[in-house]
């Protein structure tokens, strides 16, 4: 357990989920800044405060007396920043997604932001909630300086209007935008694109928003007829799109599984909200039948041990993340692998596609036993592993 010392209080963090020997803490030096900032100048009261992509909620627990609406994308960042309001003795906040803007019953008048590291993210956060601004809003976004570019400052100037960055502090940067009623913005996203006839929806915060990523790009090249992939008879086949993002792997096993006559319920998973509703609209502008239906399921969830009923997954398909909140990591894989053997049936299969140097041979090896590679590039590995039969 962390403390967090800063102008607006003392309060105990933690990164969620909680792991033994976190070397890091739940906020970083942009946190930091933005606190002293609010401690010199805080929230006049009564103000509408609204608070976005708070990683482990350092800014909602010192500015929980604002009530501040909590804008975020993900599943697990929701949870750390109830956990961590729980941990001070401070009451839930009810968070929403970017995409769920038209709930605000009143303008925005202070809008604070963690950066997104992409510009596409930035463009489609800022784009949704400019029409929430007034010009007598409070804008300030803060990040890492690595993390604050030109590209940045203007994604906040064509958005937003005119905009300043402070001077680095431990190497974080604050950068303030005024509201420019005048500015023409014209919404960009989401945008959509095909790729081997599948209709794929994206939104600027979702993964690889503009194309296909090359590590999927080289699962679909090599995926194996579903049939073989299938220890399943008789009732519908449950298949698991585990990290879903646009839905473009798992559209693309509902068109095999069609091709090869066999029934099955699809479930699309993943941590980030928008990536839920891209794939929702994926499949609706892919397929004919509809969101909703029995033939697919919407999980917005970061374990799916919590979407998906243990021992009755007969395929988990992933290409997992290794970027977890700016930090190259493994955990999550971790988590879908051990998941994934939980909720899979006694013979059913898990594929996963990755960067060779992530070394998931080994992990695959140590949670299912044996682990066969499909395909393998200079780069990515695509391997399958079996959970085995009781
Ligand atoms: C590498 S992208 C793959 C997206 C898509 N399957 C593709 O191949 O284009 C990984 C996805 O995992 C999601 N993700 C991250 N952590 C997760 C978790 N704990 N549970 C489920 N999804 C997660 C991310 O939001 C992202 O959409």
């Amino acid at each position: 357990m962390d403390v967090l010392d800063c102008p607006l209080g003392t309060f105990e963090l933690e990164r969620v989920p909680v792991r033994p020997r976190q070397p890091l803490r739940a906020w970083d030096a942009a946190d930091e800044y933005l606190l002293e900032a609010f401690g010199t100048t805080p929230p006049a009261d009564g103000a509408s405060v609204a608070i976005v992509n708070d990683s482990f909620g350092a800014l909602a627990v010192a500015l929980r007396s604002h009530t501040p609406i909590l804008i975020t994308e993900s599943a697990a960042g929701r949870e750390a920043v109830q956990q961590n309001l729980a941990r001070n003795d401070l009451g839930p906040l009810t968070p929403l997604s970017m995409l769920e803007l038209g709930a605000l019953d009143r303008p925005i008048d202070v809008l604070i932001v963690k950066i997104p590291k992409s510009n596409a993210h930035l463009a489609d956060l800022l784009g949704r909630i400019r029409p929430h601004l007034h010009p007598g809003s409070t804008i300030i976004g803060a990040a890492m300086s690595k993390h604050v570019r030109t590209s940045t400052i203007e994604c906040f100037a064509s958005m937003i209007g005119p905009t300043t960055t402070s001077l680095a502090r431990k190497k974080a940067r604050l950068v303030h935008a005024t509201f420019d009623p005048d500015l023409t913005v014209e919404a960009s996203w989401p945008v959509d694109w095909e790729y081997d006839g599948l209709t794929l929806v994206n939104h600027g915060g979702g993964f690889s928003p503009e194309s296909v990523d090359v590590g999927t790009r080289f699962l679909l090249d090599n995926l194996p007829p579903v049939a073989d992939l299938l220890a399943h008879t008789g009732a519908p086949a449950q298949v698991v799109d585990l990290g879903c993002g646009n839905g473009i792997i798992g559209l693309r096993l509902a068109r095999d599984l069609d091709t090869s006559g066999i029934d099955f319920q699809l479930h699309f998973v993943d941590d980030s909200a928008l990536a839920i509703d891209a794939a929702a609209r994926s499949w609706e502008a892919t397929r004919t039948t509809a969101v909703g239906g029995d033939e697919m399921r919407l999980h917005h969830c970061h374990r799916l041990v919590k979407a998906v009923a243990k021992n009755t997954a007969d395929l988990v398909v992933v290409n997992p993340p290794f970027h977890d909140d700016r930090v190259i990591g493994d955990d999550t894989a971790w988590s879908m692998f051990t998941d994934a053997h939980s909720v899979l049936v006694g013979g059913g299969q898990i594929v996963v596609v990755g960067n060779r140097h992530l070394a998931y041979h080994a992990k695959l090896r140590k949670i299912f036993g044996e682990v066969d590679t499909i395909a393998s590039s200079s780069k990515f590995v695509l391997l399958r592993a079996r959970k085995r039969a009781k």
